[in-house]
């Protein structure tokens, strides 16, 4: 870095320090980072901040472009995760009073006030006695309604497209002649139906619905429509813009897959716990919210304790925000209670509406580990399991105290209306029973039925102009006083200057950054996942490991402890302190892809944890160097052991182990996250084995997170292995997680063939393992080219079945392949069809299935010779209906 202290003296960067925090709020953390940086960069930087518009002027012959560039990634990164929202829609609305109520923080105003556009042939301003409402939360807002005899509408103008809360407050008074208690009414907007036949429960309490919009409209027409000859009625409106980033595209859909397309989906909120803490209300969340207590939700009291954290929460960009649920719900949780080295789940029950759709969301916060990566534990719904081994530490990089929220879709919910959550304890070894939950919304999809019925207000007359103007104006304000200050920043550098020999560096010209650089910053931070982090700012130091440490562990990257070498660099085995085995990947620091893949890697793999994929144990990136520090696997690839190393051949049960472990890592990448995660480099050298020959995936260096909402694809420049590349990737720059699928297709073929995917030395038909393999299958031949040395041990059922799921893999066309999650089923069939052996009688159950005798014909056609003669297709017949049928008959049922 070139001395600069002749051009920016302390004034200059206290001056800039001032703007940045006026800015921001708070500068304490990065006063080092910013001092550094500013003193680096040889001339002014103008920020102009009305809301966070970075312009950027700068020496265009400087080489510090890259500092300032990094100025602006750290200056947005602290810009987005601490910038508080402010809605740009805030509509509150006080109904049938002709006065204000501040509720808190808020004001809501009367309906009558000029800012309101109420739409009514008649409508009555209602009002109760105030001892009627003492006692509630808001009973402002209750003590006065709007009745309306006919449909009737409020109208409000869209600062702001996108995900908005809309909140209806109800309850029912009598007044003159009307009961409200007997209203029965429909609320529509012009898209969604968000209550119909609605009559309010009989309790006399207040009712607040809330729903979660994705408004795409000018305008929102929120309509009551009475129904029946009732009235209908509402005490106070709220109609206030939520981040839109609150609600992601994609979520894990239980059973199997992802679920996309929530960011257009309403919802109505069914609830919104705060797990093991105080009942928390709208003036304490940025989002006015309110969250109840779990108490009548919790039906395991026993099993669990209370916890409150008194310390501050570790917020991480990339991870749920402040938005996502206040401090008070993530500093508190229940957490398991271990009962002679045992426990049983917590339990939570919630009435829903029989066969709808949920998103449930769930707001974890480990504040109870002593250290990271001691937590885990499982997470079902229903009794699906919804996370299996959740270990929050490694989503936050270590880091404990993180704030993280997990969606998970259920597509229908139990026929009887219970929805039940449970967190237990995970059946990992070594682990302690633990676990715990902090928060939860359970929030109801589908919420539209019937038809929506719209009384739009006489005019669309908007005052709009008033505000744009407004806006513009106070821009320009805002730009000019940022001006003033940078050019009394640059008098103090003028003044400096004459100190400076002007010889020392060549005049330069100042001309302002081409916004394209700026945008691609911007999006370059915003795409950085829920899961993943930008390295260095957020990353936990004590994840890094020493370049000295490393060294001595691999006795000076001794060419001796070399056991791999890849486009990245070369793998070495090593030995740590503590004696624990890991491989050591230390990149070419040469290599500019390198550095790409060294990040994408560190942030997958820090939020990744699973027992199928390879764990990252740390990172060293001291003297430029790009290390990482993984677990060792002691067998080293499936590659070597299916052909070219001199290990005795795998037996047919254990490749399917291998093929289903692998399955498993792979279908956790793809479903597990918010946005899926492409692996693109599937192949069997990436595939390795622990001492008990464990499959475990690895090398992420290429991984891609999944397709953006509105899109069904990632396009991207063509990455991977010559062999096992999905044609249509290859020919359309489609990359979606069917193109693992067909990789792990050609893996599959390789396993049972036991030849490399490409042999130049083979005559031209056969040089393509798949092309060759795939033509056999279809003529139902798989059998002729099985791998010799195991081929009479696979029992023709499994072959046959496992030939089907491999030729599916295979399909020219991403939409025709199975899902991971799929192909993972049918290989676990596969196993269960060669496990399944005469010993397992239960002849009885039998004759239920009926198309069976044809299934094993074309299955003993198949049969060619097999070393055990017992191994026929009556054996097929005589198998136990326990698993392997029910299976059977689940598959046709599909
Ligand atoms: C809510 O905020 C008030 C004042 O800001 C505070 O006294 C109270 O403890 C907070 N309640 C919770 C549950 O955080
Ligand atoms: C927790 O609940 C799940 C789903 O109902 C069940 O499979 C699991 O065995 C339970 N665990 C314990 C420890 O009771």
């Amino acid at each position: 870095m070139p001395a600069a202290k002749g051009f920016c003296s302390i004034l200059d960067c206290c001056i800039l320090e001032k703007i940045l925090t006026i800015s921001y709020g708070f500068l304490a953390q990065i006063k080092f980072v910013v001092n550094a940086l500013l003193c680096a960069i040889h001339g002014p930087l103008i920020i102009f901040s009305p809301k966070f518009s970075l312009g950027l002027v700068m020496d265009t012959n400087s080489k510090e472009i890259k500092l300032i560039l990094s100025l602006i990634g750290i200056i947005w990164n602290l810009g987005t995760c601490n910038a508080k929202f402010t809605p740009a829609d805030n509509y509150l609305v006080n109904c049938g009073s002709t006065i204000d109520a501040t509720i808190g923080q808020r004001l809501f105003a009367a309906d009558n006030s000029q800012s309101i556009v109420l739409t009514s042939p008649q409508s009555i301003a209602a009002r109760t006695t105030l001892n009627s409402v003492l006692g509630f939360d808001n009973a402002e807002l209750y003590q006065t309604a709007r009745i309306f005899t006919a449909p009737s509408s409020y109208s409000f103008n869209m600062k702001s497209n996108g995900r908005h809360f809309v909140r209806l407050h109800f309850f029912p008074f009598v007044y003159q002649s009307y009961d409200l208690a007997n209203s029965k009414f429909k609320v529509s907007t012009e898209d969604v139906v968000l209550l119909d036949n609605f009559t309010l429960p009989s309790v006399s309490s207040p009712v607040v619905m809330e729903y979660s919009l994705n408004i795409t409209r000018d305008m929102l027409i929120l309509t009551f429509v009475p129904e029946g000859n009732s009235t209908s009625f509402v005490n106070a409106i709220e109609v206030v813009s939520v981040p839109d980033n609150l609600i992601t595209d994609s979520a894990q859909r239980l059973g199997v897959g992802q679920y996309l397309g929530l960011a257009a989906q309403p919802f109505q909120t069914s609830y919104r716990i705060n797990v093991g803490g105080p009942k928390v209300t709208a003036e304490n969340d940025t989002l006015a919210r309110t969250w109840f207590t779990d108490q009548s939700f919790f039906s395991t009291p026993t099993v669990a304790k209370e916890v409150t954290y008194p310390g501050k929460l570790n917020y991480q960009n990339g991870s749920a925000s402040q938005d996502a649920a206040p401090d008070s719900v993530y500093n508190t949780a229940r957490q398991l209670v271990v009962q002679r080295n045992s426990s049983s789940n917590m339990t939570w029950q919630f009435k829903v509406d029989s066969n709808s759709s949920y998103l449930i969301r769930f707001h974890f916060c480990d504040i109870v580990s002593k250290s990271a990566f001691l937590l885990y534990f499982d997470v079902y719904v229903d009794s699906w399991s919804a996370a299996k081994d959740l270990d929050l530490s490694t989503r936050g990089f270590g880091i404990l105290a993180m704030p993280f929220y997990m969606d998970i879709v259920l597509p229908s919910s139990d026929p009887s209306g219970n929805l039940t959550v449970s967190i237990g304890p995970s059946s990992l070894p070594n682990t302690t029973p633990d676990g715990i939950l902090n928060g939860l919304e359970i929030m109801k999809m589908n919420i539209s039925s019937g038809s929506v019925y719209v009384v739009k207000p006489p005019s669309a007359a908007k005052k709009q102009l008033p505000i744009i103007l407004g806006a513009v104006l106070g821009g320009i304000g805002a730009v000019i006083i940022v001006l003033v200050l940078c050019l009394f920043v640059r008098r103090k550098k003028k003044m400096k200057k004459p100190q400076t020999p002007l010889t020392s560096r060549p005049s330069s010209s100042w001309t302002p950054l081409s916004l394209n650089a700026l945008s691609f910053l911007s999006t370059g931070t915003r795409t950085t996942s829920r899961t993943t982090y930008t390295s260095g700012t957020n990353s936990d130091t004590s994840y890094r490991i020493p370049f000295v440490v490393l060294q001595e562990a691999t006795n000076h990257f001794d060419e001796q402890m070399v056991i791999g070498v890849g486009g990245f660099g070369k793998v070495y085995k090593a030995v740590l302190q503590d004696s624990t085995k890991v491989a050591v990947k230390r990149g070419n620091q040469k290599s500019h892809q390198g550095i790409r893949e060294f990040r994408t890697e560190i942030e997958l793999l820090s939020g990744l944890r699973h027992r199928h994929l390879v764990s990252l144990i740390g990172y060293c990136d001291e003297h430029n160097e790009m290390i990482l520090v993984y677990e060792y696997m002691e067998k080293g690839t499936l590659k070597s052991h299916l052909y070219g190393g001199d290990h005795p051949p795998l037996s047919w049960k254990k490749r399917l182990e291998i093929c289903i472990g692998a399955a498993r890592g792979l279908h956790y990448l793809h479903t597990g996250f918010a946005k899926s995660i492409i692996h693109r480099d599937v192949k069997s050298a990436n595939i390795l084995l622990d001492e008990n020959l464990m499959a475990k995936v690895s090398d992420f260096g290429l991984s891609k997170t999944g397709p953006e909402f509105d899109q069904t694809h990632v396009s991207t420049a063509v990455k991977g292995s010559f062999g096992y590349l999905d044609p249509e990737y290859y020919r359309r720059q489609k990359l979606t997680d069917k193109s693992d699928v067909y990789s792990f297709g050609v893996v599959l073929l390789e396993v049972i063939c036991a030849r490399p995917v490409i042999d130049p030395t083979l005559p031209r038909d056969m040089i393509n393992l798949a092309e060759w393999a795939v033509k056999w299958q279809k003529r139902g031949e798989l059998d002729q080219i099985v791998d010799k040395r195991i081929v009479g041990t696979i029992r023709p059922e499994s072959l046959r079945k496992y030939g089907e799921t491999v030729e599916k893999c295979l399909a020219e066309y991403g939409v025709e392949r199975p899902t991971m999650g799929d192909v993972l089923w049918n290989l676990e069939f596969v196993l269960q069809l060669q496990e399944a052996g005469p010993d397992m009688s239960n002849i009885d159950s039998m004759n239920q299935i009926s198309d069976l005798p044809s299934n094993a014909k074309r299955i003993s056609s198949l049969e060619i010779s097999t070393a055990d003669e017992s191994r026929t297709a009556m054996d097929y017949s005589e198998m136990s209906t326990s698993n392997a049928f029910s299976q059977l008959i689940n598959t046709e049922g599909r």
